[in-house]
């Protein structure tokens, strides 16, 4: 993999540049100290699975299982994971999607720490400050190895809240089989039946762990039919008074994640993932049932969703910082001959510009996608607040995202506070994209 180096700083600061560095080098990773509240052993190891469809797949695995065992811990808790790879040749490391954990936790081969090599072991400690929905998997070699099977769900409760009495995650996964991914639901390429009492309080935590590489789909797009139901979370942070939904597709960023929260009826419940007919999961009294094909009447929109309130900025407010990212596709050369690229304003990893920032600065993105393509943008460390979308403002309850779908000739302006130092990722997670160069950093000065 490439380091830190080979990008470079963008552009000129002028006398900025010689300004002491913002940055206090200390504060660069988690808790050395202190008794984990919660411990945690994830070994990386080759696994031959079958999927339901009788489809044999070499995975790699955590713990011998995909998704990877679910960690559950509560707000605050000093959490601790030691990493072990028993692969037979390959590097892995652990990065926490969506938790904005200290730069030294956040497992990105060759930029915040070497891919830990077969036989070797690594110490993660982080607290988890931010309840809600998040998964993690390997930074490395990430194009191949999280469809492969590297990834698993990170839940952090509320401290003081009771939990739903039917809470689950979900994770829409696509399988390489052959030569081509092909798509499955969950990981077991299956049709799951649970059987759930009329009454109960029910969350379902959809992740999207696929890369969007399965025929023209372009983002994981849910549907859930049998009952009215809300979006209570996306990318972990609560919505405001989330309105009762009825009949919408639900399309989910590649990384991103909804929360879905519902009492269960009296009757069946089906939750499909449209590129995957067939497949799913069916909640119903008895658990039996057959799945019926969603008739949707519309498209779920986040931007005007939930209760408005005040947020700490928006897109009239000075920012410090501004940036432009066009993702763009055309012909060009990789690796040495002609192909189809998909890049950030003309350019491929390594040569697109580091973002540079001061700590304390707040940060204006403007992200344009010109291409033919969906760009699922993920920034780590921070979450962003999205403040405009296709030029109109948000108008629904605070939108706070970690990833973004950027779907074909869409623009959205995000803003955030530069509040947690280091050198970051920040890319598509379209991670075929992102192998190609569809990938840059944000630097802390
Ligand atoms: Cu979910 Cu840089 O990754
Ligand atoms: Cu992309």
């Amino acid at each position: 993999r490439h380091t830190m180096a080979a990008a470079g700083p963008s552009h000129g600061h002028g006398d900025r540049r010689t300004a002491a560095p913002s940055v206090d080098l200390t504060t660069l990773h988690g808790p050395r100290t202190g008794i984990p509240d919660r411990t945690f052993t994830l070994t990386a190891a080759e696994t031959a699975i079958k999927l339901t469809s009788g489809a044999p797949v070499a995975a790699w695995t955590f713990n011998a299982q995909v998704p990877g065992p679910e960690l559950r811990v509560k707000q605050g808790d000093l959490v601790e994971v030691t990493l072990v790879n028993r692969l037979p040749k390959e590097g892995v490391t652990l990065h926490w999607h969506g938790l904005d954990v200290p730069n030294a936790e956040d497992g990105v081969a060759g930029l915040t720490q070497d891919a830990v090599r077969p036989g070797g072991t690594h110490i993660y400690r982080f607290r988890a400050d931010r309840a809600g929905t998040y998964w993690y998997h390997t930074h490395q070699a990430s194009s191949t190895a999280v469809v492969r099977g590297l990834f698993g769900a990170i839940v952090v409760e509320r401290a003081e809240q009771a939990r739903e009495e039917f809470d689950t995650v979900v994770m829409s996964h696509a399988w390489p089989v052959g030569d081509e991914p092909r798509p499955a639901f969950g990981a077991a390429d299956t049709l799951t039946r649970k059987a759930v009492q009329p009454g109960t309080a029910v969350r379902l935590r959809l992740v999207n762990t696929g890369n969007n590489t399965v025929s023209d789909a372009e983002a994981t797009t849910f549907a859930l039919t049998g009952t009215p139901y809300r979006v209570a979370a996306i990318d972990g942070g609560e919505v405001r008074e989330p309105g009762e939904l009825r009949n919408l597709r639900l399309s989910l960023a590649t990384g991103g994640r909804y929360d879905l929260t519902f009492t269960m009826p009296n009757g069946p419940v089906y939750l499909a993932d449209l590129a995957a007919p067939g497949k799913g999961l069916l909640l119903s009294p008895d658990g039996t049932g057959t799945p019926e094909t969603p008739v949707l009447s519309g498209d779920f929109d986040p931007a005007q969703y939930g209760r408005p309130a005040p947020t700490p900025f928006d897109a009239s407010s000075r920012f410090d910082r501004q940036f432009t990212i066009v993702a763009s596709d055309g012909v060009g050369f990789v690796d040495g001959s002609l192909d189809l690229i998909q890049a950030f304003n003309g350019r491929l990893y390594p040569d697109v510009p580091m973002q540079m920032v001061r700590k304390g600065d707040l940060v204006k993105m403007t992200l344009i996608n010109r291409s033919r393509d969906n760009h699922p943008m993920h920034l780590h460390g921070h979450h962003a607040l999205v403040m405009s979308a296709n030029g109109r403002a948000v108008t629904g309850s605070p939108w706070w995202i970690d990833t973004l779908d950027l779907p074909p000739g869409t623009w959205f302006e995000i803003g955030f506070r530069a509040d947690n130092p280091g050198l970051w990722m920040d890319h598509c997670h379209n991670l075929d994209h992102a192998a190609a160069g569809m990938l840059m950093h944000l630097g802390y000065e």
